[in-house]
Parts: C-alpha cells; sequence; structure tokens
C-alpha cells in the first residue's frame, strides 16, 4: 500500500523501506516532510500551521505566480510568493506504483479566490500539475504550468525548499562561484567570488541563469548531505533568516531552528515566463542522496 489518502494529505510510501516516505498537505501541495529510512531531510517549524490558516513554515512551500514582492503590472497587488502556498489543490490520484508517485493539481476553480482575484484581476486560465515521486533515495518534483486561456501571461515559479541540516556553522553551498548574484539584503548585483558560500548571518540571494548542469551541493563537515538538480530551473535562491528574522517571525519555532536549515530553491525568478495560449512549461527539482563530492567551475 504505497499511498494513503486522508481528507487533508497524502502519504507515500516506499516499498523498499517503509520509513521512506513523503507527506503532503492538500493545503498548499506543500511536502512537510520527507524521510529516508527514517532520517528527515527537511526542516519543518514546530509552529508551522498546517490547518490552513497560512502558509506553511518550512517543508516545500510553492511559490507561484510571483517570487517575493514584485511591481510589475497585474502582479503588484499579489501578496508576498502568490497564491499556490495557500491554496488546496486537488488530490488526482497515483500515476505509478513503484517508484510512488503522485499527482495534484491547482486551477481557478481550487485558487484562494482572495489572492487568485490579485493577479490580473483574476482574469488568467492556468492549470498546474504537480508530480511527486518517491524513489529510495531521492526525491522528485514536477511542475507543469499551462496556459488555458485565449491570450498570453506571466508567471514566477520556484520550489521554496527547506533542507534539513545538522548546524548551519558547519555548512557550505558549492558550485556557485562565477555566477551572477542578486543579493536581497544589500539590493545589489555582483558575480560570486566566494569558492563556497558559508553561511554566518542572514543570507538572501538570488543566483541567476545557473545552468542546470551545475548539480548543488549541501556539504557539512566535508560530507555531502543532499544533492539538487534541476531541470528548466536556472534561479536558486539560497536563504538563512539568521537569528534576528527568525525572531521576527511568529511561525518560527524553536527560534534556534535557523541552525537546522538552509533554503535551496530552485525556480526561475529573475524574468516571468510568458506562456502563450495552448503552451506549457515544466520544470524539475530533484533532492537525491549521495557522497561524492562534485565540484563544477563556470
Ligand atoms: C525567500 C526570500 O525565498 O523566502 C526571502 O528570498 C523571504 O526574502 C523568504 O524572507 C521567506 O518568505 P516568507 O513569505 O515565507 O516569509
Amino acid at each position: 500500500m504505497p499511498i494513503e489518502a486522508s481528507d487533508d494529505k497524502v502519504e507515500l510510501i516506499s516499498p523498499e523501506n517503509p520509513n521512506t516516505k513523503v507527506s503532503v498537505l492538500l493545503y498548499g501541495a506543500t511536502i512537510t516532510s520527507w524521510t529516508i529510512e527514517g532520517v528527515e531531510q527537511l526542516w519543518l517549524s514546530s509552529a508551522a500551521k498546517l490547518d490552513g490558516s497560512r502558509p506553511v513554515r518550512g517543508g516545500i512551500p510553492l511559490v507561484f505566480p510571483v517570487f517575493g514582492k514584485s511591481s510589475a503590472p497585474g502582479f503588484d497587488q499579489l501578496p508576498q510568493h502568490g497564491f499556490a502556498r495557500n491554496s488546496t489543490w486537488e488530490f488526482l490520484g497515483q500515476t505509478k506504483e513503484n517508484p510512488p508517485t503522485v499527482q495534484f493539481g491547482l486551477g481557478p476553480e481550487q485558487a484562494n479566490k482572495e489572492v487568485y482575484s490579485k493577479w490580473d484581476n483574476g482574469d488568467n486560465d492556468f492549470t498546474l500539475l504537480l508530480t511527486i515521486e518517491l524513489q529510495p533515495d531521492a526525491l522528485i518534483t514536477t511542475i507543469e504550468v499551462a496556459n488555458s486561456d485565449s491570450k498570453p501571461w506571466k508567471f514566477n515559479w520556484l520550489f521554496h525548499t527547506y533542507l534539513a541540516v545538522d548546524d548551519i556553522d558547519d555548512t557550505l553551498v558549492n558550485n556557485l562561484p562565477g555566477e551572477t548574484c542578486y543579493d536581497q539584503l544589500l539590493a545589489e548585483t555582483y558575480e560570486e567570488k566566494a569558492p563556497a558560500i558559508d553561511f554566518n548571518g542572514e543570507l538572501d540571494r538570488i543566483y541567476q541563469n545557473v545552468s542546470c548542469e551545475k548539480l548543488l551541493q549541501v556539504i557539512e563537515l566535508g560530507k555531502v548531505v543532499h544533492n539538487v538538480e534541476r531541470r528548466n530551473l536556472p534561479d536558486v535562491v539560497v536563504w538563512n533568516p539568521w537569528a534576528n528574522k527568525a525572531a521576527g517571525m511568529a511561525d518560527f519555532e524553536p527560534k534556534d531552528g535557523f541552525h537546522k536549515m538552509v533554503c535551496i530553491e530552485p525556480g526561475h525568478v529573475h524574468d516571468f515566463v510568458t506562456l502563450e495560449p495552448g503552451e506549457s512549461w515544466t520544470g524539475s527539482q530533484i533532492i537525491r542522496k549521495g557522497d561524492a563530492i562534485k565540484l563544477q567551475a563556470i
């Protein structure tokens, strides 16, 4: 029985190991937990709201149709990160027995009306199809965005992935030197010079147009703890709120929990994707276990 569905969530359980599983809330189609042989791979705040009253703090929230806040026409009324993460998605069922694979859908009928109406006045007909595949050593999330309208519209997409780490003080993220980076704290664009990203304060950066050939690795004390692969997701946000920002977020607990997480967020956010009527666009995030350090120059 690799899938268990209830009113508010769906669980995928690996046929190879019952302690390798994924839990998905229908609210936001948010993945709230992913364990490999009983070891949690994602960070979830102990104060995260799982009752649909606000987006989930942790796991993998979904960002659509805007990343952050935008002053662009049609987007300027939307709240931060849009409405996918605070709409209740439809569970479309299981599409594969092994590896267990499920799909969720969101369109104007399911979308949180209050927020959706702020995107181009709620006038865009769209279909989102999220596919989640649980492999013994990997989690694959794929989004397809389709334009079911008679006019073009545009969007951002991002997987806002909170990865678990033992201690952010010992954590590095590799393969970003030479990349163009927009630092959201400095409001400046520059070329990344550091051989690896390390963390010693709040960090909020958008690495733009990073080739999908590049693997991003989260490395702790010389050991690879997560490998992040991307398909058609050229931008990577790296975020850690650190102590002060965590203190100001009511749903961020424990307050020193920033030590236990790093957000590596693959998306298409440095500009908008435009879809013509009838067109669709697809992107995937693959998070994989694997020990080998792979260094890739620009
Ligand atoms: C990140 C942004 O993706 O999300 C940050 O780069 C933001 O600027 C963070 O603070 C969390 O956003 P929110 O809306 O979930 O508090």
